[in-house]
């Protein structure tokens, strides 16, 4: 099938990579003309495994990168919109960008397309989508809207795309219902997999996903749901971490006991500086927003929002109430980006971290192995840059963890001992156990654990670290 994505972000550039690897002829554009220009000399522009291959595999022969949206809406049967939807002022979904894509599809319009909103949006734009669609001249049976909203997480956005959980479409009639289906026929058939050359699977993927046809409200709704039901876990999870702080309980052995009840899955359930990234705290605000519209006042929502930013606080009362003083001290900072296996930093509780430290006046040394160049960019000059981990930690006053990158749980914990001026670390990703921290004569701050204080305690005023 022939096929425009028009937006090159996240979720464009992956959907129209993996529907090339699909056997679908793409087209993919964006209004920036540097990053098509950077795609086309071979660019991969983001962090993401397996989209260098696939863009190789594919670019020049199914996968084209073009700004010239009319005609790639003329080449095309499904025209996909992937364009942003930042947060405005209010919180609310900005679907200005969505509005723009749609009046230039209906201006290039010359046959039949089917319109699918990929892009995370409030319910019932795809009924607004249809409503511009007419008023910019398109009779109802030139087009139809379809909702096929992405559940991909960056890091592993190309297997999330090719082996996912589910594949939900809201459409409202049989022709493009049928359509969506033959789009991603290779995956609902299981035929992909099986075929020569195909990204491996995940251990854990299903072997053929949940297909559900529904309405376009119920679709949009699922994306919005979803993504407000993943962020309240996390925040339910560090809010509980408060409490196992003050008490002396132990928060990772709380996220197995809670999370092996198969009701409750132990997904989503880990602790630590809170949740961040462009998804969440855009889509849960919008969320919020949007019940804010249909009358109702989604109370948990403010509540898991606000637990999040409460978690970062702490988390900078913890670091200095390890210290005692935290102005001119050096930290050791590893991990920039949202989360691992990404080089993203937008929104990114780390970067948030550092600001926070900064403003107390602390030096500050950084190292991430994906997110150097992106967090350049925000922070500038106000930290040191180090070319890898242990270099970072030179003469530091502490470490702090920031990010769950998986090379970071793996340090040469003598190492460290040695560099450090104090044996102090403060993980805010609780990558290690208490006992190896206490093994290596470390002093050890995690989120919703005992500290270890192998040296000499810090003096006891409260238990946990308030917020200040
Ligand atoms: C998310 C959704 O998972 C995905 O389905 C949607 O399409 C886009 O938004 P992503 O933003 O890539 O994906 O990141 P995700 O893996 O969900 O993590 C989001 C944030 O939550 C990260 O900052 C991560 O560190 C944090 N997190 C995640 C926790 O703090 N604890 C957890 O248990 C899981």
């Amino acid at each position: 099938m022939q096929v425009a994505v028009i937006g090159c972000g996240y979720v464009g550039l992956v959907a129209a990579a993996c529907l090339a690897e699909l056997g679908h002829d793409v087209i993919c554009v964006d209004t920036d003309r540097e990053k098509i220009t950077l795609l086309n000399s071979g660019e991969s522009l983001i962090h993401e495994e397996y989209l260098p291959e696939l863009l190789c595999r594919h670019r020049g022969k199914r996968l084209f990168f073009s700004w010239d949206l009319e005609e790639a809406v003329r080449q095309s049967l499904i025209v996909i919109i992937a364009v942003g939807t930042p947060a405005n002022e209010s919180g609310d979904a900005d679907l200005s960008y969505v509005e723009t894509a749609t009046r230039e599809i209906a201006k290039a319009l010359n046959s039949h397309k089917t319109i699918v909103e990929k892009s995370t949006v409030p319910v019932q734009t795809n009924a607004w989508i249809e409503r511009a669609m007419a008023l910019n001249g398109c009779s109802a049976s030139d087009f139809d809207v379809v909702s096929n909203p992405e559940f991909l997480r960056e890091g592993t956005a190309v297997t999330d795309f090719l082996y996912p959980d589910r594949i939900i479409v809201g459409s409202r009639n049989h022709r493009a219902a049928k359509l969506m289906r033959q789009l991603y026929g290779k995956l609902l058939d299981g035929s992909y997999s099986v075929g020569e050359g195909a990204i491996p699977a995940p251990d854990d993927a299903a072997s053929v996903p949940l297909y559900m046809d529904t309405s376009p409200e119920t679709s949009e709704l699922i994306k919005h749901a979803s993504n407000a039901f993943l962020a309240m876990k996390i925040s339910f999870i560090n809010a509980v971490s408060v409490i196992a702080e003050a008490t002396g309980a132990d928060i990772e052995d709380v996220r197995v006991g809670l999370g092996s009840d198969k009701r409750i899955g132990s997904a989503f359930l880990r602790a630590g500086i809170g949740y961040g990234g462009s998804c969440f705290p855009k889509d849960v605000s919008a969320f919020q927003a949007i019940a804010a519209a249909c009358g109702t006042d989604f109370k948990l929502l403010q509540d898991v929002r606000q637990i999040n930013e409460d978690q970062l606080k702490r988390f900078v009362a913890m670091v200095r109430k390890a210290l005692w003083t935290v102005k001119g001290k050096r930290l050791a900072v590893l991990g920039l980006a949202f989360k691992s296996d990404t080089d993203d930093v937008r929104e990114s509780p780390a970067i948030k971290v550092i600001r926070e430290l900064l403003e107390q006046e602390c030096q500050i040394t950084v190292y991430d192995p994906g997110a150097m160049e992106r967090a350049r960019i925000v922070l500038k000059d106000s930290v040191n840059y180090a070319a890898e981990p242990y270099l970072a930690m030179n003469d530091a006053d502490a470490l702090l963890i920031l990010t769950e990158w998986k090379e970071f749980a793996k340090l040469d914990l003598t190492r460290v001992r040695t560099l450090l001026k104090y044996p102090i670390v403060l993980d805010g990703r609780n990558l290690y156990s208490p006992g190896q921290m206490r093994e290596a004569g470390l002093n050890y701050y995690s989120i919703g654990r005992p500290p270890v204080e192998v040296l000499h305690p810090v003096p006891a005023r409260a238990n946990v670290a308030k917020i200040g």
